[in-house]
């Protein structure tokens, strides 16, 4: 090990728990686009991008210099105490871009799990139900909320319960795991009628406040539902007066060629969370949704210190401009494209890889230690992405298994970095001879 990483390593085994874990051993000194220098000027293509935080890529220059801006005029007021523009023009823009034709609001928190934990409260409010569905793969992040809401034990739950009353977990459309052993499309979708059969043994419909879902599931594995259910679990919610909260945090702002990912399917969803790639690194999420649901909240209901940060705001303004007017939407869709191609092949090429799914960039493979006991190959991913990263490609792998990898690159990436990190792939799998088809 080079001689910062080793002291750093040192001190931060000294220093730091254990428990906030590190997927690389690396200490980046500097990053741009899809690109990161460790502080031992070692060079690293970043198929990670944050964990879906860096879409428009690292330290884009449209963000920094709003960051810069705003940083040098002001950086904190608190929204409660004094307001100031970026916050109203953000939302402002998050509710022209929230897919449904009805009046729309948006409020501002930190991160990820604080958006999830706030759609709860205005759909508990607004709908006065105290249960929520939530889905078996789900992830919402770690606050005692959404940690309830996540399906994954180890290493998420483990030894944090008691969890919070009033969740209840159904199936997911995990179609290459249908777990009613049906095929798509014969099964007709039958994961999302189950529904009705659920409200009879779980919990009933007049009270259930909310609907949680990712449109796909991103740490459970990036599990693409079929396109018709997001419409079947809308015609349901909507039978019975539940909110459908549509959890963008990993999906959201660009990952999957839409700036939202249930775009695809056409669904309005009554509130939607976003985070991650939302201010281009900077801490910031969103609830955009219903105004009337909103609304309902008295003053002084929702907030928080941080919310909404005026550097954060400006930093997603650049962000939206980016998406937006640089072409870069299109650019995920090509990108997209690409990697399937060649994900593709890999497919073909070795056994290992037992399913590909996704939607435009936000694509992975599923690693099986066969293909017709779909048994998972979690140690065949790990071995894969601590390959690649020694070859200098930083690698996701997700799943409740763990034996998932995932694309989560900043869509800047170049051409030429997209095949580099593509053929680390490759020839890491070759060498690792794990079910090459001979
Ligand atoms: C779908 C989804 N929701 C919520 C979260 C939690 O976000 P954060 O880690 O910012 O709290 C995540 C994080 O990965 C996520 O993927």
């Amino acid at each position: 090990m080079a001689n910062r990483t080793e002291r750093l390593t040192k001190q931060r085994i000294q220093q730091i728990p254990q428990a906030p874990y590190n997927i690389t051993p690396a200490f980046i000194r500097e990053a741009s686009g899809a690109m990161m220098i460790d502080v031992d000027g070692r060079e690293l293509i970043d198929f990670a991008g944050g964990i879906g935080v860096n879409n428009v890529g690292h330290c884009h220059p449209k963000v920094v210099a709003a960051i810069r801006d705003q940083a040098g005029k002001c950086i904190h007021t608190c929204f409660h105490v004094a307001m100031y523009e970026p916050y109203i023009d953000l939302a402002t823009k998050l509710n022209e871009l929230a897919p449904g034709d009805f009046p729309k609001m948006t409020m501002f928190a930190n991160s990820g799990a604080e958006a999830v934990e706030n759609a709860i409260k205005v759909a508990r409010y607004a709908k006065k139900r105290p249960a929520v569905i939530c889905f078996e793969n789900g992830y919402h992040g770690r606050t005692l909320y959404t940690l309830s809401l996540t399906s994954k034990i180890k290493p998420y739950k483990f030894g944090f319960g008691p969890f919070a009353a009033e969740v209840y977990r159904t199936h997911y459309a995990y179609c290459y795991r249908c777990p009613f052993g049906l095929t798509y499309p014969a099964c007709d979708i039958a994961c999302a009628d189950y529904l009705e059969e659920f409200f009879v043994s779980h919990v009933a419909p007049e009270s259930t406040a909310a609907i949680i879902a990712e449109p796909i599931q991103g740490e459970g594995g990036f599990i693409t539902p079929p396109p018709e259910y997001f419409t079947k679990l809308l015609k349901i919610a909507q039978k019975y007066d539940i909110a459908l909260i549509i959890d963008e945090v990993q999906t959201g702002v660009g990952r999957t060629g839409k700036f939202f990912a249930i775009e695809h399917w056409g669904v309005e969803p009554d509130l939607i969370t976003s985070a991650k790639s939302l201010a281009g690194g900077m801490p910031l999420s969103a609830v955009t949704g219903r105004e009337e649901m909103f609304q309902k909240i008295h003053v002084g209901g929702l907030g928080g210190t941080f919310s909404g940060n005026p550097v954060s705001c400006r930093a997603g303004l650049a962000v939206l401009d980016i998406l937006l007017n640089d072409g870069l939407l299109e650019r995920a869709d090509t990108l997209g494209q690409k990697i399937l191609k060649r994900f593709t092949e890999f497919q073909q090429k070795y056994e290992v890889i037992g399913d590909v799914r996704g939607k435009g960039p936000m694509l992975a493979m599923e690693l099986v230690r066969d293909r017709e006991t779909k048994a998972p190959a979690k140690e065949e991913a790990d071995q894969l992405v601590k390959l690649c990263y020694q070859k200098g490609l930083v690698l996701l792998s997700c799943g409740n298994f763990g034996n998932v990898i995932r694309t989560l690159m900043p869509l800047v990436i170049t051409d030429e970095q997209l095949q580099r990190g593509l053929a680390i792939m490759d020839e890491s799998l070759h060498e690792l001879n794990i079910g090459a088809i001979k």
